[in-house]
């Protein structure tokens, strides 16, 4: 059976003093033995602090990006899967909607990055989803498969079973607006149809995560989802109250 998990992207927020009192805040907030998988994606300058501060906690973290090329070298400004996992990182997000649309990656690239990301050990939450124009255009499937297809050709079978995949609408970002659970359980279960014509097994065990604007009063609904595992969370992941009741949610 496979497990939930609760992501909590903090995105470019905070600095050492407000990052310092979230950690233990959370550690004090979360329980010792969480029924459910936790990871914090800070931003990346704050990784070894947060790592630090959490280490013996079950909360794992991850960065909130990767570079799509396999070794060091020529890159200015890019943080290699082999540096995430040597200071300890578990997991990285690619293909966020917000790197999607003001950073220009392309899907083919996402795909790439969850390869290196892989390829050193690392958990890929792969993070697909539709605008608001897409959808009312009817189009929001239809995108869905797009954004996965570079996933399905750049993977192998086996690194397919490792990933998890986060639908994000877009137009759920960051508003307020959740889609419903209807609307989110109708998209999940598109995605692990579209896992399971690859390998039905593979589809069983993929974790499926919900994101855009969850939050504690809603997360219950979502979470009791057949194909919904769990949430990548923005906002409200930055409140270690509301993020702990979402991950109890999860449990
Ligand atoms: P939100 O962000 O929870 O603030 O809507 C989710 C995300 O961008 O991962």
């Amino acid at each position: 059976m496979r497990s939930n998990l609760v992501a909590g992207n903090w995105k470019m927020c905070g600095d050492s003093a407000s990052i310092g009192k979230l950690v233990a805040e959370m550690k004090a907030s979360l329980p010792a033995e969480p029924g459910v998988d936790i990871a914090v994606f800070p931003p990346s300058v704050y990784l070894a602090q947060v790592l630090v501060g959490l280490s013996g906690s079950p909360v794992a973290v991850g960065n909130q990006n990767v570079c799509d090329q396999p070794s060091e070298g020529a890159y200015t400004g890019e943080v290699s899967a082999s540096m995430l996992a040597d200071v300890g990182c578990r997991y990285v997000i690619v293909g966020h909607s917000e790197r999607r649309a003001m950073y220009g990656e392309t899907s083919e690239q996402v795909a790439q990055k969850a390869k290196q990301a892989l390829l050193q050990g690392l958990i890929p939450l792969v993070c697909v989803g539709e605008t608001e124009a897409q959808r009312d255009e009817g189009a929001t499937l239809e995108v869905i498969s797009a954004q996965l297809k570079p996933i399905f050709s750049t993977l192998s079978a086996e690194q397919l079973r490792l990933i998890v995949v986060a639908y994000e609408p877009v137009w759920a970002i960051g508003t307020g607006k959740t889609a419903s659970p209807d609307q989110a359980q109708e998209v999940h279960a598109f995605i692990r149809a579209l896992f399971s014509k690859k390998d039905e097994l593979l589809a069983k065990g993929l974790r499926i995560l919900y994101g855009g604007s969850v939050k504690a009063a809603n997360a219950g609904e979502l979470f009791a989802q057949a194909d919904i595992d769990g949430g990548l969370v923005g906002g409200a992941s930055l409140d270690a109250q509301e993020f702990s009741a979402i991950c109890r949610a999860a449990e």
